[in-house]
């Protein structure tokens, strides 16, 4: 594993580590394609990025990827991802909605929807791609069993997935059963990747996919073949690596 691990104090402070080096790659390169994650996890590193959007850094010709998106929601329901990106980035940053591309959920035929979704991500050639991980392991929303070679595709969420999503929907029975995702391979085509993770419930998930064999009973031990991988945890994240990184401080 050649991954630069950083243990932060808190989630702010991942945050600001993380949109520094966005940021760093838009200002090498202003028409750079950026992959994004949904979820709690990137929360503060687009919160950090919109401060420095808000001072000066220039995102207007970035063009933005999204990992995934559910199968199932109504159009425009709160919790699709298209509606996430839209709260937690498009407004935020002051983007053109256009710039942001999320695959088509609601599509009437998936399979061509999932397909043009890693032709567009290969072609893009996505210079950073930021991930979060599931408490199972799962990268994007490729769930443990999916192949390391996996593109993006229709496939089904794992009960643990939808039992920790559940917080996002007024009922569990809510949750949606299948999504499109972009596959292990899709994900692994990006120039660097920076995994993301807070809390002690990705503990043990992190530790697998860091420490343990690469499998696919961890998804994200595939990122172990990844040449450009940095992960970002926040001390409890980190709790249940065997060696103790400690806290990094941020100037
Ligand atoms: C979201 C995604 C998922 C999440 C993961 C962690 O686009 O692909 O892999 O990154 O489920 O979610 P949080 O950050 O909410 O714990």
């Amino acid at each position: 594993m050649t991954a630069v691990i950083d243990v932060h104090r808190d989630a702010l402070d991942v945050g600001r580590s993380v949109a520094s080096r966005i940021a760093e790659v838009i200002s090498a390169r202003p028409d750079a394609a950026v992959g994004v994650a949904t979820g709690s996890s990137p929360e503060s590193i687009y919160q950090a990025l919109a401060e420095m959007v808000a001072t000066g850094l220039d995102v207007g010709q970035v063009q933005w990827y999204a990992l995934d998106e559910y199968v199932g929601l109504p159009q425009g329901h709160p919790e699709s991802y298209r509606a996430v990106l839209d709260r937690v980035l498009v407004r935020p940053l002051g983007l053109d909605p256009a710039t942001v591309h999320v695959p088509d959920g609601f599509a009437s035929d998936l399979e061509q929807a999932a397909a043009e979704y890693d032709i567009l991500i290969r072609a893009a050639q996505i210079d950073i791609q930021l991930l979060g991980i599931g408490s199972n392991g799962h990268i994007g929303f490729n769930e443990p069993g999916s192949t390391f070679t996996s593109s993006t595709r229709v496939t089904e969420l794992s009960e643990s997935t939808r039992r920790d999503n559940a917080r996002y929907f007024a009922h569990p029975d809510l949750v949606p059963r299948s999504c499109l995702t972009q596959g292990i391979s899709t994900i692994l085509s990006a120039a660097a990747i920076e995994l993301v993770a807070i809390g002690a419930n990705k503990g043990p998930a992190i530790a697998a996919a860091l420490e343990g064999p690469t499998s696919t009973r961890s998804p994200a031990s595939a990122l172990q073949s990844h040449r450009h991988v940095r992960v970002s945890l926040d001390t409890s994240a980190s709790s249940s690596l065997s060696h103790d990184f400690g806290a990094v401080p941020l100037p």
